[in-house]
This record gives structure tokens, sequence and C-alpha cells, in this order.
């Protein structure tokens, strides 16, 4: 599905009119493409203490041209807010101030990342207040920027290093053209576990990965990336969708497996489908999905069975026999879809927006059970995302919740494939338990 609006919008004519009425003015996003440079332009790394010199010297290492101070009339390719060691709110005016100062100078699809330390850290007021008051501004700051540019943040956990690996590869992934769909959003570095990849460019070389629902939309497309960095895939789908699942297969090099993932034998079947086909698996991406939409007051049991079943028992009961497993590696991951719907429901969607926060639920207490190991388990909440799915959605519908985020525009499938390539990588290793909005600041689940 494409979004013809911000194909107009961004022809001279029909943009100057959409401006001169003060319509919505989406860009098309800056989005990862192999050889393009990391970030458009200078960094530019705001903040006095130890953190800042420490993400200067890490910029400097991938060659990047580093900046103390804004140079007039220089267009800025990042922003960086390190904010880690402030202890009353009195102290983050300079850094926010020169910060805003800069804004009107950052180029196309520029990034703006704050990186602080999280408020379970401390239990002094004004410290707490201090570190809080950060996600406060970098929400905001996102809502002001334009040019398909955004501003994220990485908060730091207690004892956690500013030159960590996940905290490195965190900064990496929102700095990217990964991140495009990534906005307002915050991620929480957990442990300083994780190793950083031999080649940068295949981050999941040698990696063997599962992806569920993967005959179309998200699925088809996290295939595809999870492949392009390196990983051997196996794709999943029901056998109604085997026609397909084989193309998706030839595509990007997978084996298939045809399969209800609700059936009580999946998991020994993607078991032991992995054990004789690829040896092991490193990387479960739980994104097979479906809505079947109603009014509660007229929602049948068979709608809401179905919904908990693939969304949320499915998940649940794969992960139960897969951490039991050896097949499982010792540094696995899980990544889970939910949805912005299971953060601030929706109506018409009760049963998909229980299965949805449902699945956050699983992933927070799994994280728990995982922590002091090293597998990890995050979730990914897309928005808005142009697929099959919202295509079917009634025009008005679909055109006010494309346009309510701050990017004004509706993700695509590539968007929530690369958050999840991320979250798979060993670099991600100290990310546990999160879930990471892919939605362009989407004013639902704000
Ligand atoms: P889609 O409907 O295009 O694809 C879902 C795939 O899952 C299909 O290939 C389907 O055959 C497969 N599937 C369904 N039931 C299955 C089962 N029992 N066993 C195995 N495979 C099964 O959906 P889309 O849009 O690609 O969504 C993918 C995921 O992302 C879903 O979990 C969805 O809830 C989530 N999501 C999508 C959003 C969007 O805007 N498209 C927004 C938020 C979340």
């Amino acid at each position: 599905m494409s979004d013809s609006y911000l194909q107009l919008v961004n022809s001279v004519p029909a943009g100057r009119v959409a401006k001169a009425l003060g319509l919505p003015l989406p860009v098309p996003l800056r989005r990862y493409q192999s050889g393009a440079p990391l970030i458009p332009g200078p960094v530019l790394v705001l903040g006095n203490g130890a953190g800042a010199d420490t993400v200067a010297e890490v910029l400097l290492g991938w060659n990047q041209d580093v900046r103390r101070h804004a140079q007039p009339k220089e267009r800025i390719g990042a922003v960086i807010a390190v904010l880690d060691s402030v202890t009353h709110p009195d102290a983050l005016s300079a850094v926010m101030l020169e910060l805003g100062q800069s804004i009107r100078q950052l180029a196309r699809g520029a990034r703006v990342v704050s990186v602080s330390r999280t408020v379970a850290g401390t239990v002094d007021p004004a410290e707490a207040a201090a570190r809080r008051a950060v996600d406060g501004a970098v929400r905001s700051i996102a809502r002001e920027l334009r040019g398909g540019a955004t501003a994220n943040g990485i908060v730091l956990g207690d004892g956690v290093g500013i030159d960590t690996t996940s905290a490195v590869g965190a900064l990496r992934f929102l700095l990217s053209g990964r991140s495009a769909f990534v906005n307002g959003q915050f991620i929480s570095v957990t442990s300083d576990r994780g190793e950083l990849p031999a080649v940068v460019a295949k981050p999941l070389a040698g990696k063997i990965a599962v992806v569920t629902g993967a005959a179309r939309g998200i699925g088809a497309e996290i295939a595809s990336v999870l492949r392009r960095d390196g990983a051997q895939i196996v794709v999943v789908d029901v056998p109604a969708a085997g026609e397909q699942l084989m193309k998706v297969a030839n595509q990007t090099g997978a084996t298939a497996l045809q399969l209800d993932i609700t059936r009580p034998e999946a998991a020994q079947r993607i078991i032991d489908h992995v054990r004789d086909r690829h040896g092991q698996l490193d990387i479960l991406v739980h994104n097979a999905g479906i809505t079947r939409d109603k009014l509660l007051a007229n929602m049948d049991e068979a709608k809401w069975n179905q919904v908990i079943a693939v969304n949320l028992a499915a998940q649940l009961a794969i992960n139960a026999e897969l951490l039991e497993s050896t097949v499982f590696s010792d540094i696995g991951k899980i990544v889970c879809l939910a949805s912005t719907s299971g953060i601030a429901g929706n109506r018409g969607q009760s049963n998909y927006a229980a299965s949805k926060a449902g699945v956050i639920g699983m992933v927070e207490c799994t994280a728990r059970v995982l922590d002091g190991g090293n597998r990890t388990i995050n979730a990914v909440a897309p928005g808005f995302i142009e697929t099959e799915m919202t295509a079917r959605i009634p025009f008005g519908t679909r055109e006010v919740a494309r346009r309510l985020s701050s990017l004004q525009q509706g993700g695509l499938p590539v968007d929530v494939a690369e958050t999840i390539a991320f979250l798979a990588t060993d670099a991600a290793g100290g990310i546990n338990g999160q879930v990471l909005r892919v939605c362009g600041q989407s004013l639902v689940g704000a």
C-alpha cells in the first residue's frame, strides 16, 4: 500500500499548496541503504561530563565528523545530548538550550539522541527529577522536529557505562537509517552484556533465525532484513499460505516450515526442523498475528479465542518449550510483535489489544527469568504500518491514522524489520525485557 499524499506533497506545486493551507508535510524518511553514510553530516556532542568525551571518542572511532559546539550555518547530521551525570534539574538548561539553538541547522533525516540514566538507579528526588525530565524534553523535541528528523533516547541502567556494548549498539542504531520510524522513544540498556559484531555490515552472520507469519507483510520483510544482515532463516506460516511462503523462502534462501503455530505440537516441530536442518537456533521472531475486530458488545467466543490463541497463547507455549531446549543458543534472542493497540487500547480491538498487552506482560516476566544469563527477550510495538492489514481500514480512518504521528505518515514493514534485526544482534545483548515502539511517535498510546 503506498501513501499517495506523501508522494503528492513532495512534488513542487502541490507541496507549496499544502504548505499554504497548513496541511501535513510528510517527507520521505532516511532509511538504511548499503554504502550510505551512517549520519547525513557532522555530529554535535553536547554535555561537559566524561560521558560526552566518551561518546565523542566512539563517534571518532566510526570516522564521524564530531563537533562539541555548533558552527554557524553548518548543516548538522545529528545532535547527541549526553546527560548521564546530571544530578539536579538546573543542570539541564545549558545542554537543552544549546540543543535548541542547533535545531534549525539539522539536515533532512537528522537524529537527536539523548543519553541519560534510569530513575530507578537513584534515591535522590532531585536526581530522579532531572533524569525523568530528559524524557519529557526529548519526547517534545520529537514532536517539534521536521524534515524526517527524529529524537530518541538511551537510558543507562544502574551501573551500566556509556561505553558498554549495548549502549554503543543502541547509539549506532538510533543514528542510522535503520531507526527511521522510531521517534520519541527510549531504549533502556539493562546490563553490560552483549558483543559487537565482527563485521558491521553483517551483524547477524552465522545466526539461525526463525520468523513466524513470514509468508507476507511484516514477517516477509523481517526475513529479508535478517537475511541481508547475514542470518540464515527458517520461515514459518500456515499451510494455506504455503505458496507465498515458498516464494519468500526462495527470495531469502530460507528453509520453509508450514505450520499453524497454535497446534499443540508447534514448538516441537520448530525445534525438530531447526535441529535437523540447521543444528541450533539463535533468534526467534514471534511475528504471526491476526485481527478479528468487533466491539466487545458484539464479540463472539470464536473471535476472542482465535486472537488470543495466535497472538499470545502460541508464543507462550513455544517459548516454554524452546527455553528448555538445548537447540536454543545460550545467547539466543526472542523478539515478539506487540502493538501500540496493546499499550493504549483501540476501539473494536479488545481481543487484539488484550493479546498484545499480554505479549508485553509475557516479555517483561520472561526477561526477569532470563536475567543473569545471556539470552534476551524484547518486544517491538508497531504503530500504523503500510501492509495488507492496514490497507483494509476504511479510507478516512486510514488517512487519520497515518497523519497522527510526528512523522505524519505510516511506517513501512522494513521499519519494523530493522528494529527487530537490531534487537536480534549480539550488540543488543544488554537490552532485555524492553518494548520498543516503531510508530513515528503516533498519538495512539502517547
Ligand atoms: P499480515 O496479516 O499481513 O501477516 C500475518 C501473517 O501471519 C500471515 O502470513 C498469516 O498467514 C500468518 N499467520 C496467521 N495465523 C497464523 C498461525 N496460526 N500460524 C502461523 N502463521 C500464522 O499481518 P502484518 O501486518 O504483517 O502483521 C505482522 C505482525 O505485526 C502481527 O503480529 C501484527 O499484529 C503486528 N502488527 C502489525 C501492525 C500493522 O500496522 N500492520 C501494527 C501493529 C502490530
